[in-house]
């Protein structure tokens, strides 16, 4: 392959290619996700010593740990005998992963504990020099990432200007802290880059989201005109961006005195009921209803008004999705319950949104197979917004692809590096 990136990426253009071609996903892989920090979990995943989940980093399974100290860890999930996988539950509890095939075990850190009838060894294996291997791991209020790379820039300068948005999204925990109050999975036959495009695609909402629409009171309704308030597209660097829907809902702690919507009313009753001081009742009702703002994170992880968007490529038309509900850590029950609720309206695989884009992204990854040499158009919207975005970053109105140009520039910059 001969500089890919230079000709199938242009300002305002993506060839087609990008989503069919296998030998170019076999290259992302690589260039892109060997070479990034790629987020693996949210710290309330590991509730305390000796938890884990697993995840993936790229196309490769990893567990992510919190040994015994309560320090992270991000393992390849291979046993350094003859590569079976240690650990296939989702997430859970262990002080030792033992794998199933001939019983090596291993401490959360990664080391190496036991092997079973060690005296077929030589007197000198040394167990020191088989551990599961250990990825660079760092975290961001909350956000924990892995890379394979130990000399790329630390997390928090891979984010730049993202964490900004990741301080605002987190609001939502209401001062009790967020949490990952549950998740489910799907996959869609169709290219990882599809979904990485819809998180700061306003374009489609009103189309693509009408029965979501439908399914909502007026006023409700009107918060979702998400082309008509104002909101703006921002380039945030190293291809993250961030789509603005409803600036009013920017800072969750902004305008508490603002009356409180009618679909919230009963909610706000219960709480008031429960006890709770109506600064508190405002401040959780606010958080409930989720941000403003879509703020996707090159390659992998979108914040998503009340959810994390977890994107893993599987092969070039084939990627999974992981939605994670989130909610307040030791909030009111009443609150996180609702949010459950407001999750399985949109995102839930019976929810009114999610299918739909679904939907979309299929038909795109189909429609691509038409035309092969046609070029994919993200030249959308190219005029600024007025005061709005940072001084200094590319933006758009909040229809524009300025989300999609970014991620390509980003994209670009690692396939030809
Ligand atoms: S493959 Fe793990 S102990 Fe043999
Ligand atoms: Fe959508």
């Amino acid at each position: 392959m001969t500089d890919p990136a230079n000709t199938l990426v242009r300002e305002d253009r993506v060839h087609t290619s990008l989503y069919t071609d296998p030998a170019l996903f076999d290259a992302e892989m690589d260039r892109i996700f060997k070479n990034s920090w790629v987020w693996v979990a949210h710290a309330s995943e590991l509730p305390g010593p000796n938890t884990f989940k697993t995840a993936h980093v790229g196309v490769e399974p990893v567990i992510v740990t919190r040994d015994k100290a309560g320090e992270v860890h991000v393992l390849l999930n291979r046993c350094r005998h003859r590569a079976a996988s240690v650990c296939e539950k989702k997430k859970g509890k262990a002080s030792v992963f033992v794998c199933p095939y001939h019983g090596w075990s291993y401490a959360p850190d990664g080391a190496l504990r036991m092997v079973p009838h060690v005296k077929g060894y030589p007197a000198d294996f040394d167990k020191d020099e088989f551990p599961l291997l250990s990825l660079r791991t760092e975290s961001y209020n909350g956000m924990i990432y892995a890379t394979f790379r130990d000399d790329i820039m630390p997390l928090e300068e891979w984010l730049g200007p993202a964490r900004k948005w990741i301080d605002l999204f987190m609001k939502q925990g209401a001062g009790f802290g967020v949490k990952a109050l549950g998740e489910h999975k799907f996959r869609f036959p169709g290219n990882w880059k599809i979904q990485l495009e819809n998180t700061t695609d306003a374009y489609h909402f009103p189309i693509v989201h009408k029965t979501f629409l439908d399914s909502l009171d007026e006023e409700t309704e009107d918060v979702f005109d998400v082309l008509g308030q104002g909101g703006w597209v921002e380039d945030l660097g190293n291809g993250h961006s961030v789509m603005v829907m409803i600036p009013d809902l920017i800072d969750l702690e902004d305008n508490l005195d603002a009356p409180i919507p009618e679909r919230f009313a009963a909610l706000a009753d219960e709480l008031r009921a429960d006890g709770h001081e109506e600064a508190l009742v405002r401040k959780v009702v606010r958080a409930v209803g989720g941000t403003g703002f879509n703020l996707n994170m090159f390659p992998n992880i979108a914040c998503s008004m009340a959810f994390f968007r977890v994107l893993r490529p599987v092969s070039v038309d084939e990627t999974e999705i992981q939605h994670i509900a989130i909610g307040m850590d030791g909030g009111p029950a009443p609150a996180n319950r609702m949010r459950l609720r407001l999750h399985e309206h949109f995102q839930g695989p019976m929810g009114f949104g999610t299918p739909d884009d679904a939907e979309g992204w299929e038909r795109v990854q189909r429609g691509a197979q038409a035309g092969q040499d046609v070029w994919i158009m993200v030249n959308r919207g190219v005029a600024a917004p007025d005061g709005v975005a940072e001084p200094g970053h590319n933006a758009g109105d909040v229809s524009s692809e300025t989300g999609m140009r970014a991620a390509y520039r980003m994209w670009k910059r690692m396939m030809e590096a």
